[in-house]
C-alpha cells in the first residue's frame, strides 16, 4: 500500500512503513501490526523533527544506507570510493514498486558518484519475518572500491534500550549476554572467515523488562557464513540504528562497470510479547522459506555418529558391531565420521585425499554400508572439503591451491590449510571426488565439516577472498545436492561455528556443538533455539564421561536432553552397561513417538530460577505439548515450587503424563504418584502451575500434555 511516497507492508502481527518523501528511503516504522486507523501521515506528523542545539538544521536521515554525502554522522553502512573520490554518496529514490502485497523494491541512483542501489524488502505474511537486502551497482567505467555495503539499516526506537547477543567458544556456543543502555556503538564483528563460535550473527534489541513472555523486541540476523559485523549505534541525537553486513579485507571487493554486489540477507522479526514468540516467528520462517522442499515435514532419523565412539581408529568388523548396537537401540542413520580416508590416523594427515583408505577398508566401504542397510539404517559420511593437510597427496600435487599471504609464514590450525575455492579447478576437483563417492556408494547424508578459521585468506593473485570463498562453498554444496537430490547435508564447523541462516539454505541440519555434556547442552540448545528450530539442532547422547568436560552424567539426563532436538548417539554403545542401553533405547522410542511434535511445534522457553531450566514444544493447534524441566544445580529450598507452563489453550483440558525418566518415583509420596493420566485445564497449568517433585540435581523430567 502506498500513499505519497510512503509505503507499507503488513503481516498478521507486524508492519513495516518506508518513507521515501525526503528522497532517501527511510524505515519510518518496523514493529507490531499497526491498526487500520493509523496512517503513514500520522506517523510522519508524530515524528516531526526539531533542530537540536549544536547540530545541523536537518539531520541526515537513518536511510536504508545512511548517506555520507548528506552529512550522516556516524557508522554509515555504505562506504565506497574510487581512488579516494566518490565517497560522498547520496543515493536518491528513482523508483519504488510493490511486485506483490508483501514486497517492496526500491531503486536509488546517485548520479554524481555513479552508483545504483536496489533494496528488496519482503515481509512474510505468515511468519511476520522481514527479509531485507541491499544490492549495489557500479555505473561508472572506473572501478568502485567497496569497503562496506550493509544490508538495509533499521532504526531502533528509544525504548528498545537493551541488547541480547551471543558469545561463546568452541564446545560452548550460543551463550547469551545482555547489555543495558549505552552511548555510541555496540559492535560485534568476526574476521574468522566463518560464522564463528563466538559471534553468532544475530541479536535482539529489546526493552528493559523484556523476557520470554513479555516485552517488546526486534530480532536481527544476517544470513551469512563469512566475516560479518553487527552494530547498534546510538547517535548523539539519541536516535539509534542497527546495521548488519559483511566485513571486507582491504581491497577485497571492487566492482567493475555494471558489476553488482548483493549484501547478505538480513532477517528480522518483531514482538510485543517477549522472546518466545519472536523465536516462534523466526522458526516458522525457517521452516517455510529456508528448509529445502524435500525436507519439509520429514521426520528426521535418529543418528548414530562414530566420532566419540571410535575417533580415527576404524575397521569394518568393529564398525559393523557398532552398527548392530546402534540399530538395536533404534538408530536409523549410521554416520561414519572422520578417519576413513588414506593416512588419516590422527588429524595431521589426509585431508584433501577423498578416497577410501584401502588399509582400513580393504574391500572399500561396501561391506559396512551393506551391513548398515541390512540393519535398516541409512548411511552417511563425514567430509571436510574446504581443507587440506600439508601431509596429503593433494597438497603434494598442488601446493599452490591453498589460501595464503605471500611472504608471510603459513598459519596452521589443526594441522590444516584452507583450499582456495575461488579457483574453479579446486571446486572441480572437490566435486569430482565427492561425486565419485556418492556415485560409487549409496550415501544419503554428508556431515560437511570446516575445522578452522580463515587466517590468511589471500587467493593466487594476492587478493583477499573470504567473500568469494563463502559463495564458492555455497555453490559447491548446491552443485552436489543438485546432482544427488536425495542427499542431506549437515553443516558442522568444529561444532556450531557455521550455523547461520545463510548456510541453512544449502544444508539440512547444524551440528550445534562438539560438547555432548548434557548440562552444558541445556544452555547451548536454549541459546540455539532462539534462532533455530529443534529439527535443525543436532543433539547427541554422548559417552558417560563427557570427552570435553570430563563430567559424568546419567543416561537419563543425557538422553532426556537429546530428545528435544534432532536426536542422535555419539558414544560406544558396546561399552555401555545393559541398564544404560535400555534407558537409551527407551529414550529413542520416546523421541520417535513425539518427533512430529518436536519437529513442527512451537518452541516455548520458560523462565525459571538459576538452578533449573525448562522449555517445551507446543503443537500448532495447542492440542499437545512436551515440556522439559531440569534441575541443573542444588536448589536453594528444601521443597520446589510449581512450574507454570506457557502457550497452552487455557480453555481446554489436558491429560498430563510424566513420560521421562521412565518409572521415576520420589523417596516420599509426591505428585509423581498421582498426576499421570489426570486431566487439568490449560488455564490451571499456566496460571497456577504444576507442583514439582523433589528432584536431585542433574535430573530431567519430560511432561507430556494431550487434549482429550
Ligand atoms: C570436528 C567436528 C566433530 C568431528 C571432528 C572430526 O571437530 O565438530 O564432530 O567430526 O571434527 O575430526
Amino acid at each position: 500500500m502506498s500513499s505519497n511516497s510512503v509505503y507499507s507492508l503488513h503481516s498478521s502481527n507486524a508492519s513495516l512503513v518506508v518513507d521515501c518523501t525526503s528522497g532517501a528511503p527511510v524505515v519510518l516504522y518496523w514493529g507490531g501490526r499497526l491498526d487500520n486507523a493509523t496512517t503513514p501521515e500520522m506517523l510522519r506528523l508524530l515524528s516531526t523533527p526539531q533542530e537540536a542545539q549544536a547540530s545541523v538544521a536537518n539531520e541526515a536521515p537513518i536511510a536504508l544506507s545512511p548517506a555520507l554525502g548528506i552529512g550522516f554522522h556516524g557508522d554509515a553502512g555504505l562506504r565506497v570510493h574510487r581512488n579516494g573520490r566518490d565517497w560522498g554518496v547520496n543515493p536518491v529514490v528513482s523508483s519504488c514498486t510493490q511486485p506483490d502485497d508483501q514486497t517492496l523494491e526500491i531503486q536509488c541512483i546517485d548520479p554524481a558518484c555513479q552508483i545504483e542501489l536496489h533494496y528488496r524488502l519482503s515481509l512474510d505474511a505468515d511468519s511476520d519475518t522481514l527479509s531485507a537486502q541491499t544490492c549495489l551497482k557500479n555505473l561508472s567505467s572506473a572501478p568502485l572500491q567497496v569497503d562496506r555495503c550493509d544490508a538495509p539499516a533499521l532504526p531502533i526506537a528509544n525504548h528498545l534500550s537493551h541488547i541480547t547477543a551471543f558469545k561463546g567458544r568452541w564446545a560452548h556456543e550460543f551463550q547469551t549476554e545482555t547489555v543495558g543502555p549505552f552511548h555510541g556503538s555496540f559492535v560485534r564483528e568476526t574476521q574468522a572467515g566463518r560464522t564463528s563460535h563466538d559471534n553468532f550473527p544475530g541479536l535482539i534489541v529489546h526493552d528493559r523488562l523484556f523476557g520470554e513472555h513479555r516485552g517488546e523486541g526486534i530480532a536481527l540476523t544476517l544470513g551469512w557464513s563469512g566475516n560479518h559485523r553487527m552494530s547498534v549505534t546510538r547517535l548523539i541525537s539519541g536516535r539509534a540504528l542497527a546495521q548488519l553486513g559483511e566485513v571486507f579485507y582491504p581491497g577485497e571487493l571492487q566492482l567493475g562497470e555494471q558489476e553488482t554486489y548483493e549484501s547478505p540477507v538480513l532477517y528480522s522479526s518483531v514482538t510485543d510479547s517477549g522472546q518466545t514468540p519472536l523465536s516462534q516467528r523466526l522458526h516458522r520462517f525457517v521452516r517455510s522459506h529456508l528448509t529445502d522442499e524435500r525436507m519439509r515435514g520429514k521426520l528426521k532419523p535418529i543418528h548414530f555418529n562414530t566420532w566419540e565412539a571410535m575417533y580415527f581408529d576404524l575397521d569394518t568388523p568393529r564398525l559393523c558391531a557398532l552398527a548392530d548396537a546402534a540399530a538395536s537401540v533404534g538408530a536409523e542413520r549410521f554416520v561414519l565420521d572422520d578417519g576413513w580416508f588414506p593416512s588419516r590416523h590422527d588429524d595431521t594427515a589426509g585431508l584433501g585425499d577423498w578416497t577410501v583408505d584401502a588399509q582400513k577398508f580393504p574391500r572399500g566401504l561396501r561391506p559396512l554400508i551393506d551391513h548398515v542397510h541390512e540393519l535398516g539404517m541409512e548411511f552417511g559420511l563425514w567430509v571436510e572439503p574446504e581443507m587440506v593437510n600439508p601431509d596429503s597427496q593433494l597438497f603434494r600435487d598442488h601446493p599452490d591451491w591453498v589460501l595464503s599471504v605471500e611472504g608471510a609464514p603459513t598459519v596452521l590450525a589443526r594441522n590444516q590449510l584452507v583450499l582456495d575455492l575461488t579457483r574453479p579447478e579446486v571446486c572441480d576437483y572437490l566435486y569430482a571426488h565427492i561425486d565419485a563417492l556418492l556415485q560409487e556408494y549409496p550415501i544419503t547424508y554428508l556431515k560437511w565439516d570446516m575445522n578452522r578459521d580463515l587466517h590468511q585468506p589471500g587467493d593466487q593473485h594476492g587478493r583477499a577472498a573470504v567473500h568469494r570463498q563463502v559463495l564458492a562453498v555455497y555453490a559447491l554444496m548446491d552443485r552436489i545436492r543438485m546432482a544427488h537430490p536425495k542427499l542431506e547435508i549437515e553443516s558442522c564447523s568444529s561444532g556450531g561455528a557455521r550455523a547461520d541462516y545463510g548456510v541453512l539454505a544449502h544444508t539440512d541440519r547444524i551440528w550445534t556443538s562438539d560438547s555432548n555434556d548434557a548440562l552444558d547442552r541445556l544452555r547451548i540448545q536454549r541459546g540455539c533455539s532462539m534462532f533455530f528450530p529443534p529439527e535443525y539442532m543436532g543433539a547427541h547422547v554422548g559417552p558417560r564421561e563427557c570427552h570435553i568436560t570430563g563430567r559424568t552424567l546419567s543416561m537419563a539426563l543425557r538422553a532426556g536432553v537429546a530428545i528435544m532436538g534432532d536426536m542422535g548417539i555419539e558414544a560406544n554403545i558396546n561399552e555401555m552397561s545393559q541398564d544404560d542401553r535400555e534407558v537409551l533405547a527407551a529414550a529413542i522410542a520416546l523421541h520417535k513417538q513425539h518427533r512430529e511434535l518436536i519437529f513442527t511445534g512451537d518452541v516455548v522457553r520458560l523462565e525459571t530460577q538459576d538452578f533449573e531450566m525448562a522449555h517445551g514444544v507446543v503443537a500448532g493447534d495447542r492440542g499437545e505439548a512436551l515440556f522439559s524441566y531440569a534441575v541443573v544445580a542444588t536448589p536453594p529450598h528444601s521443597a520446589p515450587g510449581r512450574l507454570r507452563l506457557h502457550g497452552l489453550d487455557a480453555d481446554r483440558l489436558y491429560e498430563v503424563n510424566i513420560v521421562w525418566p521412565e518409572g521415576i518415583r520420589s523417596h516420599t509420596p509426591s505428585i509423581l504418584d498421582v498426576i499421570n493420566g489426570q486431566h487439568v485445564s490449560g488455564d490451571s497449568l499456566m496460571r497456577f502451575g504444576l507442583q514439582l517433585p523433589i528432584l536431585k540435581p542433574e535430573t530431567l523430567l519430560l511432561l507430556h500434555l494431550q487434549v482429550r
